[in-house]
């Protein structure tokens, strides 16, 4: 019953959008309309029960929170950013507490902290909730997209719905999958992508993810009996990116990896005064590390140095 009560106000946020119109202007950010219309209308599912509540990572400058919020008085609404990224001024926080205020959004909270952090210690915020509706949309790297949904499940509702926002990438689509294979009691309930980024696109497809999913969802809901046939987001069997990450991680040049991929776009497109421009700012960035990368080895670092060579965590009775 509940899944179908779902899966209609899915298919009422794919025609229908948000449920509340908020001034222009007072709410903006990343997130598409039908994915905000979802957001709402599951919660709306929920009215009326005191132990449910909902909980975004990643609320950037509040839009999909405070709509949620908004439609939705009587939920407690909860949002972890540590307000890391994408806040080059330092505003964002600011501009969530007065948007919440012009709202009068006081059922909106903010948890201003790492995911991993609050996630392990979200009993204190909840006071008693369970998430409802858990909205995935903070960082977006494979370890963090199955962290969110790890440590947020022992804390979700028995009637829960997830919504992992940015499911066109790859390797949100796998860490999606991998959640689903190690816990058959959750189902795919809903999939939308785009072929590519919106900002990507040519200007009329941007408008057009922006009135729907954006960058692309997935929507995974408890089904302890099985109701739904188990089925996953696409992905690729080859997983050599992700076999990668060891010979990253233990290499003394991983820092500077995500800086060197300009590197390669330049010997890629040819182009020798790119190449020469990134070189000059990537051992700029090098020189001022150069101490911490002494005595690294050139490749399988294991930083283990200074660990104990054996404890033993079993202490054997008196
Ligand atoms: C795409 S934005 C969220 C968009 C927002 N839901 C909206 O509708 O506009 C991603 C947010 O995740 C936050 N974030 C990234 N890594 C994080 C981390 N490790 N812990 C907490 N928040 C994080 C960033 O600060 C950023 O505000």
């Amino acid at each position: 019953m509940f899944i179908q009560q779902a899966a209609k106000a899915i298919r009422e946020a794919e025609l229908g959008g948000p449920l509340t119109t908020i001034d222009d202007g007072v709410l903006t950010g990343y997130s598409g309309e039908k994915l905000i219309g979802a957001l709402q209308r599951l919660c709306r599912l929920h009215d009326g029960d005191p132990t449910a509540c909902y909980l975004e990572i990643g609320v950037f400058q509040g839009l999909t929170l405070l709509s949620v919020a908004h439609s939705m008085p009587s939920m407690p609404c909860h949002g972890i950013d540590n307000f890391a990224f994408f806040d080059p001024d330092g505003a964002n926080l600011g501009i969530v507490e007065a948007r919440r205020a012009a709202l009068g959004a006081t059922n909106a909270h903010l948890i201003n902290e790492d995911y991993e952090d609050a996630l392990q210690d979200l009993d204190r915020h909840l006071e008693g909730c369970r998430v409802a509706l858990l909205f995935v949309d903070g960082p977006h790297d494979y370890r963090s997209q199955l962290m969110c949904l790890q440590l947020a499940l022992p804390h979700l509702h028995d009637q829960a719905v997830i919504i992992v926002d940015d499911s066109n990438y790859a390797h949100v689509r796998q860490a999606n999958r991998d959640f689903l294979v190690t816990h058959p009691e959750f189902r795919l309930l809903f999939e939308a992508y785009t072929r590519c980024h919106p900002q990507n696109m040519p200007q009329h497809e941007h408008d057009n993810a922006c009135k729907g999913w954006w960058n692309g969802v997935n929507i995974l809901v408890r089904d302890p009996d099985g109701t739904l046939p188990a089925s996953y987001p696409p992905t690729e069997r080859d997983r050599t990116l992700f076999e990668n990450d060891h010979i990253l991680h233990a290499s003394p040049a991983a820092p500077f990896l995500p800086a060197a991929s300009g590197l390669v776009s330049a010997i890629d497109r040819l182009s020798p005064i790119a190449f020469l421009a990134q070189a000059a700012a990537l051992k700029l960035k090098m020189r001022g590390t150069a101490p911490a990368r002494k005595g690294m080895y050139r490749a399988m670092n294991t930083g283990s140095e200074g660990l104990p060579e054996a404890i033993h965590h079993h202490r054997d009775q008196d």
